[in-house]
């Protein structure tokens, strides 16, 4: 690299929980890898009054416990961490821009000839506005020795409309070229695979359509409740928190077209595309069409676990959703008339996230089989945990006679041996070095999503009759979400931590 260029990442929020937990051991990890510069410096900012030896303290142990399949090594996280220095500022005062913009520029003899800079806004979205106009205004932000590019996190808006002035205010500011959304989702390897195993393989494309696709499922749950983040969650709630953005990302990548390329507008198109297609849900279809919980208190394998009203920072008569479930069409050529299914939840049984993919059965079934619902195949891809991809299909029960026995077979990213996975923020990381920004949300896909979510909100908002069902904490949501799903003796997948296994009461 040539030594005239200065590179540098500025963390906004670099005391949060964000920061400790994933950018700093994903730029760690990046670093001992050399796949970003050497002679990055990271400025990381906040308002807290916290010494350099204080945060290096704090920023190693987050290293040492969130660096994710790789061993951290004593001499280059000393490397690294003497490339981070503190700036403890008001991220709404002009003056500290200026310092700001110094401590950016310095270099020890003449200034640098290219000066490449990331700015990584990890605080609450409420400072996005503020801290893109000072950036803007202090200079920090002209791209004219070297690119500038721009980090959020999301939730990017607050609904529709928060979310086209938030474009149009960065967009005021700086091109839609510099602008970096993050969905983290789309950083999992797993969901990049789902645009791999569909356009890399000639045996599924075909099949992938109304034509032989009965529905699909996708689940994002958690097992954890809210934790810390009552406070946070209470604007949220899982429509905002993983709907929106997370689940719908997932959806576009599994209806999508094939692009006519990698490039990232190219792939993006066809998102965009999927969104624009989504049948609007009307205000009073969403009674009925989308089913919203909240945890309730429960001893699950002898551990009491509180409700969500209970948790720190929740308002005791919170009605805010922490399960969500939904119904939807996709209206173009490839789904028209196929139910998609989504469901997402905290304190669910396990942690998992998957889409099912149900085959329509065959027109004629000659075979005995002991319910109907089993002799149709699946197509499950894992996003975590136990990546991988299970196809169910039937064989001949062996014996007399013809009846049909549900087989698996499968692929778990296990079995790649030595080959590392790298964590969602890795790959986006160094995808925003290199100016890549296929696996992040553009302004048009952000907006797209918001508005396909905007009757749900505005229904739940004014219509109190809309019930928000409980469910004990540690079960599958409410058993409405089971009404949602189409056609006799149809159900969720109960997925369990291991791909292959599923049902209601199996080992999690
Ligand atoms: C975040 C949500 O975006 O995603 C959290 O704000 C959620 O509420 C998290 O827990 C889930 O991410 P992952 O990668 O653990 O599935």
């Amino acid at each position: 690299m040539d030594s005239s260029e200065k590179n540098v990442f500025v963390i906004f929020g670099v005391t949060g929980d964000l920061t400790y937990r994933k950018l700093i051991p994903a730029l760690y990890s990046l670093y001992a890898r050399q796949l970003i510069p050497e002679n990055l410096e990271i400025i990381g900012t906040g308002r807290k009054k916290i010494s350099q030896s204080d945060l290096n303290a704090r920023m190693r142990e987050g290293i040492d416990l969130f660096s994710e399949g790789i061993k951290p090594e004593e001499n280059i996280v000393d490397k690294f961490l003497s490339r981070l220095t503190y700036f403890s500022s008001d991220m709404s005062s002009p003056a500290d821009y200026r310092l700001l913009k110094e401590l950016v520029e310095k270099t020890d003899d003449k200034p640098a000839e290219k000066l490449n800079c990331i700015f990584y806004l990890a605080v609450p979205p409420g400072m996005y506005t503020v801290i893109s106009e000072r950036l803007y205004e202090s200079g920090l932000g002209r791209e004219d020795n070297g690119y500038r590019r721009f980090v959020y996190e999301k939730p990017f808006g607050y609904d529709l409309w928060s979310c086209r002035e938030l474009n149009q205010k960065l967009h005021s500011l700086f091109n839609e070229s510099q602008i970096y959304r993050i969905d983290h989702y789309l950083g999992k390897e797993t969901v990049q695979n789902i645009l791999v195993t569909r356009f890399s393989n000639g045996m599924f494309e075909p099949l992938w359509n109304r034509n032989y696709i009965h529905h699909i499922e996708i689940t994002s749950a958690e097992s954890i409740g809210v934790e810390n983040r009552g406070s946070y969650y209470e604007t949220a709630g899982a429509l905002r928190d993983m709907v929106q953005n997370h689940l719908l990302q997932i959806a576009g990548l599994a209806a999508m077209e094939p692009p006519s390329s990698l490039n990232p507008d190219a792939v993006r198109n066809e998102v965009l595309k999927v969104f624009q297609s989504l049948h609007p849900i009307k205000e009073e279809e969403v009674a009925s069409n989308v089913i919203r919980g909240q945890y309730t208190a429960s001893v699950v394998r002898g551990q009491c676990l509180p409700s969500y009203r209970q948790e720190p920072g929740v308002d005791p008569n919170s009605r805010t959703e922490t399960y969500v479930a939904i119904k939807f069409f996709i209206d173009n050529w490839r789904w028209g008339g196929v139910p998609f299914y989504m469901r997402t939840g905290k304190r669910l049984p396990v942690k998992v996230t998957e889409i099912v993919v149900h085959f329509k059965p065959t027109p004629h079934f000659l075979f005995h089989v002991d319910d109907m619902n089993k002799a149709v195949n699946q197509m499950i891809i894992r996003i975590q945990p136990d990546e991988g991809i299970l196809l169910k299909f039937g064989i001949k029960k062996p014996g007399g006679g013809y009846s049909v026995e549900n087989v698996n077979m499968d692929f778990h990213y296990s079995s790649l041996g030595n080959t590392r996975v790298p964590t969602a923020y890795e790959r986006l990381l160094g995808d925003v070095f290199n100016g890549d920004s296929t696996l992040y949300a553009r302004d048009d896909i952000v907006e797209t999503a918001w508005k396909f979510i905007e009757p749900v909100q505005t229904a739940w908002a004014t219509n109190l009759d809309i019930k928000i069902f409980g469910y004990p904490a540690g079960t599958w949501g409410p058993e409405n979400a089971d009404k949602l799903i189409e056609g006799e003796g149809l159900t969720w997948r109960y997925p369990c931590r291991n791909l292959a296994d599923d049902g209601l009461y199996c080992e999690l």
